[in-house]
């Protein structure tokens, strides 16, 4: 029996092909530019703060100062996680990966709500700014119950930053410290249809509640070759240790076709425009703290790839400097990606609303060609192998 074939074109990697209008980001890769909602990336990292750019992102609007006290205020008071979370959190093995911890935290919080599904879009942005607030606090009682500390409620009247930078160690976390995770958090909000987001569009599509979607988008962002880069870039730079071994690391991973870590974008063709953001703060944090060795080390780096890469459109992406500015902030390795969702909810709750409002099953469709029609055989005549 003959294999069905169609005329169809198959998009491996879905490249170029959209699935909805959106009015939530602009990315123009060739010219390094990221808008959100039309703001240029530089100027809501200039005069935002995480908390507005949320708005921005969710309703689509900068919010007026009662608009945004409203916003923090529930924020504020969806901070806390219920004693049960906690309990749960104790109970889970102190090694496990952190973002194995959150993605299995934020499918317990379905779980503890009365009513997670509704078909209200309003309801559905409450529960998903319940699971925003939650995050910074189920990352950080994780991190102080595996190492043998107890969880520090959050401090209250404080930002998304603050309060994480807080209950990490449970002091008063220094103001420069805190714009820094500020920046970088308004600087993970959004990168329109990627794949942890497109993950969320999906879920959501289905009309499964807002646990479910972002449950969707944390196992997605998990990925080395998406929010797992940032851990995987810090490493490197761990490794190579001294900018003197800088041009031999690259020369070697180069040769045997592995991949550096914090480069290339399916995007970006040129430089990210994050990147240049965040490469600047990583340059005043490193004096700050006394760890230039650490920048100097990840330039060297930079440097030596992009001479060898000269004439490619591998360029520098985010994640380059973003896991050596949390490192610099004290915070540990496998916490990065856990950060990147703690901003990074803000985007996909976006585009779930938006795609909601003209909602349609996502089903796309798979060429098959393989055998049909083959005859059952008995298992004794098996061959234990693939058909020819
Ligand atoms: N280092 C070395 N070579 C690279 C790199 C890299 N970081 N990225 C791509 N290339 C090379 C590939 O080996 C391939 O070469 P070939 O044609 O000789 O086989 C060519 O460039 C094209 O690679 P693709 O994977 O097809 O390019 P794509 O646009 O799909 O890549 C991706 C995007 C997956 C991000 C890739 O650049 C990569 O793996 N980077 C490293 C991981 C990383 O930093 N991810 C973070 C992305 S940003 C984010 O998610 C927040």
């Amino acid at each position: 029996m003959s294999t069905i074939r169609e005329p169809v074109v198959i998009h491996k990697g879905l490249d170029n092909v959209y699935v909805k209008e959106s009015k939530i980001c602009y990315i123009d890769g060739e010219a390094s530019k990221l808008f959100y909602r039309g703001y240029s990336i530089e100027e809501l990292a200039s005069h935002s703060t995480f908390e507005e750019t949320s708005y921005l992102l969710i309703y689509g609007w900068l919010p007026t100062e009662s608009q945004l006290d409203q916003f923090t205020g529930k924020l504020e008071s969806y901070r806390v996680i219920e004693p049960r979370l906690l309990d749960l959190l104790r109970k889970l093995p102190p090694k496990s990966d952190p973002m194995d911890v959150l993605r299995t935290a934020v499918s317990a919080l379905g779980v503890y709500d009365p009513q997670p599904a509704t078909d209200d879009l309003d309801a559905r942005i409450d529960k998903a700014l319940a699971i925003l607030a939650k995050v910074p606090t189920i990352i950080t009682a994780f991190q102080r119950l595996r190492t043998g500390s107890d969880p520090i409620p959050p401090k209250g009247h404080m930002t998304q930053a603050g309060e994480f930078l807080y209950m990490l160690t449970g002091h008063e976390p220094d103001p420069h410290d805190v714009h820094v995770m500020d920046v970088a958090l308004i600087l993970h909000a959004e990168h329109e249809m990627n794949a942890s987001t497109f993950a969320c569009t999906v879920t959501a599509s289905t009309l499964a509640d807002m646990y479910s979607v972002i449950t969707s988008g944390i196992g997605t962002l998990r990925g080395p070759l998406h929010g797992g880069a940032n851990e995987a870039a810090l490493r490197t730079v761990l490794d190579v240790g001294d900018p003197s071994n800088a041009d031999s690391y690259v020369v070697d991973a180069l040769t045997h076709k592995k991949r550096i870590m914090g480069f290339g974008h399916r995007v970006y063709k040129t430089w990210d425009p994050r990147y240049l953001i965040l490469k600047k703060l990583g340059e005043e944090l490193a004096v700050k703290k006394g760890q230039t060795k650490l920048f100097d080390t990840a330039l060297a780096i930079e440097t030596s790839a992009r001479k060898h890469l000269e004439g490619t459109p591998i360029f520098p992406n985010v994640d380059s400097y973003s896991g050596i500015v949390f490192h610099m902030l004290g915070i540990e390795t496998d916490l990065f990606t856990p950060i990147f969702v703690m901003s990074r909810i803000s985007g996909w709750t976006a585009h779930t609303i938006e795609y909601l409002e003209a909602n349609r099953l996502i089903r796309p469709k798979a060429l098959y060609v393989g055998k049909i029609g083959l005859p059952y055989p008995p298992i004794e005549s098996r061959s234990g192998k693939p058909q020819e």
